[in-house]
């Protein structure tokens, strides 16, 4: 089991934000990327569609081979997480908003948080700021049509341009000193939100303290190393397409091939 790869997908291709901090992190082990692009946006879905895509992605994902799982995006976790822990017997790594660490950083005693309208209006969520928000104010801001139009026009397009506009507004407005990055997608355009903050602002994206879990996960279940840094990227949509988008977020030229879990 040791020698197997690790699984992390999102819905599409923000949890390479959250792989790149994996594999940093654990460079000996191997992973298989999962971008669920023929559903993307997770974000506009019903909670019923994405737990049973979620369950299903988890299964197969474990069936191929997977010794563990990280699911490398808000929205799919607040809908799924509880339901593929249920499902899969492997160690399981869900992201959530970084509304935790926020809460020690800010000084203004307001936190913004970026995230999909699913992620915000889950049941997840509304714990993690009851039980966390320690008398701060967290105001949380939906932002539909961003991380597809992050994908389909790429991070630097007028279209992006324009959703970051109406969405960081509000946080710079309520002087938010800290902006949680609660969407694997946003921080591809980190610079583009700190520019329309105040200087100082402080951007908190989840990719290191995941690794962390993930790798105190592996030693504690004695699957640690045995891997030889390979990554395959795979996609339920039209690799070419997605081979393109990569570039253009990434600049990465990667092989990516089609999987259906
Ligand atoms: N990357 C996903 C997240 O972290 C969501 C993007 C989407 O709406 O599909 O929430």
């Amino acid at each position: 089991m040791t020698s197997h790869p690790i699984a992390v997908f999102d819905s599409g291709l923000g949890g390479l934000t959250v792989l790149r901090a994996l594999r940093e992190r654990l460079p000996q082990e191997d992973f298989f990327y999962f971008a669920d692009t023929r559903f993307l946006p997770y974000g506009d879905r019903p909670e019923t569609f994405l737990r049973e895509r979620g369950v299903l992605i988890a299964e197969a994902l474990v069936a191929r081979g997977a010794k563990a799982l990280v699911i490398a995006c808000n929205t799919a976790t607040a809908a799924a997480a509880e339901a593929i822990r249920a499902a899969i017997e492997v160690p399981v790594v869900a992201l959530e908003p970084g509304v935790k660490p926020a809460v020690g950083l800010t000084r203004t005693g307001v936190i913004g948080v970026l995230a999909t309208t699913r992620t915000l209006a889950s049941e997840r969520f509304q714990r993690l700021v009851g039980n966390h928000a320690n008398g701060h104010r967290v105001i949380a801001q939906p932002c539909p049509g961003l991380a597809e139009a992050i994908e389909a026009e790429g991070p630097d397009s007028a279209a992006v341009a324009a959703l970051l506009d109406t969405f960081v507004a509000p946080l710079a407005a309520a002087a938010a000193d800290v902006v949680v990055l609660g969407c694997t997608h946003y921080p591809c355009v980190s610079a583009a939100i700190a520019r329309r903050m105040p200087a100082g602002t402080v951007l908190l994206d989840t990719g290191e303290p995941v690794a962390r879990q993930l790798e105190r996960l592996l030693a504690a279940g004695n699957l640690l190393g045995g891997g030889e840094g390979r990554l395959t990227v795979a996609t339920s949509g039209a690799p070419a397409s997605v081979i393109a988008t990569v570039d253009r977020i990434f600049g990465q030229k990667l092989k990516i091939e089609h999987w259906e879990p």
